[in-house]
């Protein structure tokens, strides 16, 4: 509760108006069925004149424009409560999703947070928007005119003792059948969105795999499940508005029948000495009306809260989600990394923390500061995991990763990753021009800077070659780039942020060798203070580095020069024969 008033409070003036503008609307409802018992009475009795019907009139008159101001007030005030609300709530969950870690991020589907951060909030706006206009409203009808029955006929009223109670027990009964299902549907529409969101970002892969049908089976599936969720739910809904009619013409029959008696002997039996004419008769009817409507709308907001409710739950999950990777309490924030020198020690790591098997299991190695090194193994061998504990993308279980001799932690997250440059395996560009893109690793960079590092990433020469130069618009994604030009603007963002310690993790991939050696080159004389961390798939790439590490299975088998290790490490030697006959065989 305490953390929706956060939403609340600076709107609390709409928060409030709106609900008050509500009364003034109600109290004219309330009144309305009164000046009618009074024509009809007046009427029946003979002593109607013109001139009573006319102030019978602009009474009514004046009390409909009193309501439509509180009508109008209510719904501005409501809307402008409920949408500011919303916005706020949004742009917090928006703020602490960006703060999110990685492992943060693997809980949630990305179609599930954009579902919450989108779908979930509005359900909460409109249960807001509706509650601020119905809350006051459709109780204080509900009281307004049970106290107005009552007064005008204490023994019609009993009547409504009998029915009403067996209404509401049969809304009791749909609500209750109907809260689960709003949550479950909420669910469904997580995994539609999910479908979407993958197939959407992934739709040259469907294609080249030609998946369209499967894929498009995929989404029906999902949207036939989010059918048949709304379905139940609706159904239930459906039961509602009869057996609510059913209840008012069995009432009104009843009073009817009741309320005639009543009319005949001109007297209401139980009342004290109030006369019950047909002017009584119809506004008590009114009333009647006025009880079950307003009985129905505060059923259908139980409904709607019930929905709002489900929206809310997903919602705190996502706030409520404890951020793992955060400053350490009472570290020294100026710290930087100066020289750039790694030490993992003792370090294990799981993804999964209740797993037997851990990905990465009592790693020690030590890379000096400004070296070049190169780690490879097989895929899967846990490569990425182990350089995404540099930068704390993931913390460890066991042990600690050490930068210039102090542990990762002991450094602000946003020194600790200024410091370091990580191309990661699945990068990506942003829509944007090419510039922006590089600029992401230093805003106010000069153009001279940026260059530079394009030219240490081999990016400058083809870039120089688009008609735009850097101001070439990229698609979402980069599209419009090669896999290979790609990755090399990549390396030259993460360059323009001049880190101490710069990882590529199988950022050449698809760059040709040749090029490939210039990257190297430009590395080993340009970024000579820096400490470059090289993952590759092929050796060649590796080759001259001062120190190559060899994987397997989470765990280090070698580390050494290629010299050495080609004598004495034979996962090595069975990777550079498998490359060497591979090349042979081409
Ligand atoms: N985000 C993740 N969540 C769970 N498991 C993961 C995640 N990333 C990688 N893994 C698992 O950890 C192991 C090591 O993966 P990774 O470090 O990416 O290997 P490599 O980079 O050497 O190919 C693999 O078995 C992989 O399935
Ligand atoms: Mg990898």
């Amino acid at each position: 509760m305490k953390k929706w008033m956060k939403y609340v409070k600076p709107y609390s003036l709409y928060f409030i108006l709106g609900p008050l503008c509500m009364i003034v609307e109600v109290i004219g409802e309330v009144l309305m069925p009164l000046f009618l018992a009074e024509i009809i009475n007046s009427a029946i009795a003979g002593t109607i004149t013109a001139e009573s019907s006319l102030i019978v009139m602009a009474e009514m008159i004046g009390t409909a424009l009193l309501m439509m101001i509180g009508g109008v007030g209510g719904s501005y005030f409501g809307a402008k409560a409920s949408v500011n609300f919303a916005a706020d709530l949004r742009s917090d969950l928006f703020k602490k999703v960006q703060g999110y870690s990685f492992a943060n991020i693997d809980k949630f589907s990305t179609g599930s947070l954009v579902t919450r951060l989108t779908n979930d909030v509005t359900q909460m706006q409109n249960m807001i928007n509706m509650a601020l206009r119905m809350m006051l409203r459709s109780p204080g009808m509900l009281i307004g005119g049970v106290l107005m029955a009552i007064k005008l006929s204490p023994s019609l009223s009993i009547v409504m003792a009998v029915t009403l109670p067996l209404l509401i027990a049969a809304m009791a009964i749909i609500i209750a059948r109907g809260m689960p299902l709003f949550s479950k549907r909420q669910d469904k529409i997580d995994k539609l969105n999910s479908t979407v969101q993958e197939n959407i970002t992934n739709v040259r892969v469907v294609k080249s795999f030609t998946r369209e049908g499967f894929e498009t089976k995929k989404f029906e599936d999902a949207n036939k499940d989010l059918k048949d969720a709304g379905m139940s739910a609706m159904k239930n809904m459906i039961l509602m508005s009869p057996v609510q009619s059913f209840f008012m013409y069995l009432t009104i029959a009843l009073v009817i029948w009741f309320g005639s008696q009543l009319v005949i002997t001109n007297f209401d039996t139980v009342g004290l000495n109030s006369a019950f004419g047909v002017g009584e008769l119809s506004s008590f009817i009114n009333y009647v009306t006025q009880i079950l409507m307003s009985l129905m709308m505060v059923t259908f907001m139980l409904m709607f809260s019930s929905r709002a409710l489900a929206s809310a739950k997903r919602i705190s999950e996502v706030l409520d989600e404890e951020i793992d990777i955060t400053d350490v309490y009472g570290i020294d924030t100026e710290a930087k990394i100066e020289r750039g020198e790694i030490e993992f020690r003792g370090v294990t790591y799981r993804y999964y923390k209740h797993s037997q098997e851990p990905v990465l299991s009592d790693i020690n190695l030590t890379i000096p500061a400004g070296s070049t090194v190169g780690i490879i193994g097989s895929t899967g061998c846990g490569k990425t995991t182990l350089v995404s504990l540099i930068p704390r993308l993931y913390d460890v279980d066991e042990g600690d990763v050490l930068i210039d001799g102090k542990s990762v932690k002991d450094y602000s997250l946003y020194n600790l990753r200024e410091g370091v440059g990580m191309v990661l395996q699945k990068n990506v560009l942003f829509s944007g021009t090419i510039e922006e893109n590089l600029r992401w690793g230093k805003e106010n960079a000069s153009d001279e800077e940026m260059m530079a590092a394009a030219e240490n990433a081999q990016a400058d020469k083809f870039v120089k070659n688009f008609t735009l130069g850097y101001k070439t618009e990229l698609g979402q994604g980069g599209v419009n780039v090669s896999g290979g030009q790609k990755q090399r603007l990549c390396i030259a963002r993460a360059l323009l942020k001049n880190p101490k310690i710069i990882i590529l993790d199988d950022s050449t991939s698809a760059v040709d060798t040749a090029t490939e050696a210039q990257i190297r080159k430009a590395f080993r004389e340009e970024l000579a203070n820096s400490t470059k961390i090289i993952i590759a798939q092929r050796i060649s790439s590796v080759k001259d580095a001062d120190m190559i590490v060899v994987m397997d299975d989470g765990k280090i088998t070698g580390v050494g020069t290629h010299d050495a290790l080609m004598e004495s490490n034979t996962e090595y030697q069975e990777i550079y024969n498998s490359q060497i006959s591979g090349k042979e065989g081409n």
